[in-house]
C-alpha cells in the first residue's frame, strides 16, 4: 500500500541527513540550524526537526517534511520525489508499475554514450560534416557545448562500433540506435546527419535528433519513443537552461534544435525547445516545475502562429504565463542571430506580447470593424483576457471602431454585455467536460492536508454528507484558501451536499480560483479510497489546530490572563465530557 511504503521511506531517511546535503546544519537543542535556502536569509531561521521529520523556516514559512523537500529542491513531482526517496532508502515500490532495474539502466547509458562519443569522434574526421557545422554558424565552443556529433552515411558504422564495445544489438533497436534488416543483421538508424543528443533536465542522454546535411526529406529524424524517452516529456536543452530558468523565473520557447542554440549563444541561457512534436501538457508541467512565464518564440508563419496559440493554451492551463515574441517574417532564432545578431534576438525576447495583446493585434491586421466576424473574434479573444483590467483596456480600444458608435460608452456596456454572454455560454457548454486544473505547488502550500481530506471527501458519494456539513463551520478552516472554499460550496448548495457528480459541479464552482482545492485533493494519492473515520479525523486535527491558535493568540496578551483560565477550564471541561472515564 502507498501510505506503507510512505512511512518505511520516512522510517529509513533522516530528514537531517537529507537536508543536511545541501544546507550546512548545526544543532540546536533538539533540532538542527541553518540558513534558508529558499530565500535570502542572514540569520539562520531554518529549522530540522528529525523527531517530527519536518523543516520549517521561522522567516519565509517555508515548511515541509522529506518529500516536499525533494520536490522543491529538485524540481520534481511527487511520484518522481517519491521514487527518488525511495531509491535511496532503498525500498521497492510495488505500487508504481514495474520499475526499471539498476542494471538495465546502467547498460542503457552505457549504449547510449558509446553512441555519442561514437558520433563526436566522427565529426572530427569529416570535412563534409565540419563544413556544414560552419556554414550553419556553429562555432567550436556550440560544438562542444551541445556535444554535437556526426551519423557518417554508411550503413552499419554505429552498429559495428556498439558491438565491438560489447552491446546487445537487440537491446540497442529497443534504444533507437539500429534497426533490424530482413536477415536479422542490424544498420543504423541515423546515416549521414549531423547528431545533437537529447538529454534530460538531469542530464541523462535520453534520445539523439538528426539532420540532414542539406535539402532532403525528412530534414530531420529523431529518436521515437524508447525506454528512456518520452518525446512529450522532453524538452531539448532543458539540462542547459534550468538554472537560467529558475534564476529568471522563465522560459523561452523556440520551434527547433538550432534555434536553442542560437538563443544561448546569443544570452538567451533559458531556451528550450520541443522536439518533432508539439507543445503537449506534460511540457508544461516540467516548465512549470522551473519557471512561472514562458515567452513562446515560434516562427512566424501561419503554422508558427497557430503552434503558438495552441501553446499559449497549454501553458495557461498549467497555470503558466505566457508571452508570444514575433520575429520579422521568415526569421527564426537561428537566422535572426546570424543576420542580425545577438541584441536582435534578445530584443525579441524582451519585447513579446501579452496573449491578449497579441490576438487584437492579429484581429486588426487580418479583419476590419466593418465585419461581422472582427466582432465574433474580438469577443472571443476577450472574453479569454487573464483579468478584468486587461479585459477593459482592449474594450474601450475596440468599442471605439464599432461603425457609427456615437456613444462611445453605449458601445463599450454593449461590448461588455456580449463578451458576459460569450462566457456564460462557453460555461455551460463546458459543464460536463470537467477539466479541474492540476494544483500548482504554491495552492499546495497553502492548503492543510485535513482541509483538503475534507474536501476530497465531497467527491466521494458516501462522504460527502458528512464533508458538506464540515464545511458549514467556517472558523475550521484553517487556511483562506480553505476557509473561501468551504465558503464557496456552502454558497453553491445551501440545502444539502451535491448530489452530481463532480465532474458536473466542480468546474461551476465560483470564485473559480477555488475550484483548485478540489483537483489538489482529487490528485492526492493521501486520500485515495477516503472514508468517513478519515474524515473525521481531519476535523479533529483542525479543531486542535484552531485551539493551538487560539491559545497562543490569548497567550500573547497577559492581560488576558481571566480569558487564558477561561478557555482552559473550558478545555477541561470538554475534554471529561468527551472521556467520561477521565477524572
Ligand atoms: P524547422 O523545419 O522549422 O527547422 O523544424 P529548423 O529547426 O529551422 O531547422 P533548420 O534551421 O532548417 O536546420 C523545427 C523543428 O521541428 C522538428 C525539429 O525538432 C526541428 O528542429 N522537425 C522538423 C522534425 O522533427 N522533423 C523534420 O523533418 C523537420
Ligand atoms: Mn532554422
Amino acid at each position: 500500500m502507498v501510505a506503507d511504503e510512505r512511512d518505511e521511506i520516512r522510517s529509513r531517511i533522516n530528514i537531517v541527513d537529507l537536508v543536511g546535503k545541501t544546507v550546512l546544519l548545526k544543532k540546536a537543542g533538539k533540532s538542527w540550524k541553518g540558513l534558508c535556502p529558499f530565500h535570502a536569509d542572514k540569520n539562520p531561521s531554518f529549522t530540522v526537526d528529525p523527531t517530527l521529520g519536518t523543516y520549517r523556516c521561522w522567516s519565509c514559512g517555508e515548511h515541509g517534511d522529506i518529500f516536499s523537500w525533494v520536490m522543491k529542491t529538485r524540481h520534481l513531482e511527487f511520484v518522481e520525489a517519491l521514487r527518488f526517496l525511495a531509491d535511496m532508502a532503498g525500498v521497492t515500490l510495488n505500487s508504481r508499475g514495474p520499475s526499471v532495474s539498476k542494471s538495465d539502466k546502467a547498460r542503457w547509458a552505457a549504449a547510449m554514450q558509446d553512441a555519442l562519443s561514437f558520433y563526436r569522434e566522427q565529426l572530427l574526421k569529416s570535412e563534409n560534416a565540419l563544413g556544414y557545422c560552419q556554414r550553419r554558424g556553429l562555432t567550436n565552443e556550440a560544438l562542444s557545448e551541445w556535444e554535437i556529433g556526426y551519423a557518417p552515411d554508411v550503413s552499419d558504422a554505429l552498429a559495428n562500433q556498439l558491438k565491438r564495445k560489447g552491446h546487445s544489438l537487440a537491446e540497442c533497436r529497443e534504444l533507437y540506435l539500429v534497426e533490424e534488416d530482413t536477415v536479422g543483421g542490424y544498420y543504423d538508424r541515423f546515416r549521414g546527419r549531423l547528431m545533437f543528443p537529447i538529454r534530460n533536465e538531469n542530464n541523462d542522454l535520453i534520445a539523439f535528433g538528426g539532420r540532414l546535411l542539406g535539402d532532403g526529406h525528412p530534414k530531420y529524424i529523431n529518436s521515437s519513443d524508447t525506454p528512456l524517452y518520452k518525446k512529450s516529456r522532453v524538452l531539448y536543452g532543458m539540462n542547459r537552461a534550468k538554472d537560467a530558468m529558475a534564476k529568471e523565473k522563465r522560459a523561452v520557447l523556440v520551434e527547433g534544435y538550432l534555434d536553442v542554440i542560437a538563443c544561448h549563444a546569443s544570452g538567451v541561457k533559458c531556451a528550450v525547445a520541443s522536439l518533432g512534436t508539439a507543445l503537449a501538457e506534460d511540457h508544461a508541467k516540467l516548465l512549470k516545475r522551473w519557471c512561472e512565464q514562458v515567452i513562446i518564440l515560434y516562427d512566424s508563419d501561419a503554422a508558427g502562429q497557430k503552434a503558438a496559440d495552441r501553446a499559449v493554451e497549454i501553458l495557461r492551463n498549467e497555470g503558466l504565463r505566457t508571452r508570444i515574441a514575433l520575429m520579422p517574417e521568415g526569421e527564426d532564432p537561428d537566422t535572426l542571430l546570424r543576420t542580425a545578431g545577438p541584441s536582435a534576438v534578445q530584443h525579441a525576447v524582451e519585447t513579446g506580447l501579452r496573449p491578449t495583446e497579441y490576438k487584437v493585434r492579429k484581429l486588426l491586421a487580418t479583419s476590419t470593424p466593418d465585419q461581422d466576424v472582427f466582432w465574433t473574434q474580438a469577443v472571443e479573444i476577450l472574453a479569454d483576457a487573464s483579468n478584468e483590467m486587461e479585459m477593459d483596456r482592449y474594450v474601450v480600444e475596440l468599442a471605439a471602431l464599432y461603425p457609427g458608435s456615437t456613444d462611445p460608452i453605449a458601445s463599450q456596456n454593449a461590448l461588455r454585455r456580449e463578451i458576459m454572454k460569450f462566457k456564460r455560454r462557453r460555461r455551460t457548454a463546458h459543464a460536463d467536460e470537467a477539466v479541474p486544473r492540476p494544483a500548482t505547488p504554491m495552492l499546495s502550500r497553502e492548503l492543510h492536508a485535513s482541509e483538503l481530506a475534507i474536501f476530497r471527501g465531497l467527491l466521494e458519494p458516501g462522504v460527502r454528507q458528512l464533508a458538506w456539513n464540515v464545511c458549514g463551520e467556517g472558523d475550521l478552516f484553517v487556511s483562506e484558501l480553505g476557509g473561501q472554499t468551504a465558503a464557496a460550496i456552502r454558497a453553491a448548495f445551501p440545502s444539502g451536499p451535491p448530489s452530481e457528480k463532480p465532474s458536473v459541479w466542480v468546474p461551476a464552482i465560483e470564485p473559480e480560483h477555488v475550484r483548485e482545492a478540489f483537483s489538489l485533493a482529487q490528485h492526492d494519492l493521501r486520500f485515495e479510497g477516503i472514508t468517513v473515520r478519515l474524515v473525521e479525523d481531519a476535523v479533529m486535527r483542525l479543531r486542535r489546530i484552531q485551539k493551538t491558535r487560539e491559545l497562543q493568540q490569548i497567550k500573547k496578551q497577559p492581560q488576558d490572563n481571566e480569558r487564558l483560565k477561561d478557555f482552559l477550564n473550558k478545555l477541561k471541561e470538554r475534554h471529561q465530557n468527551h472521556n467520561p472515564d477521565a477524572s
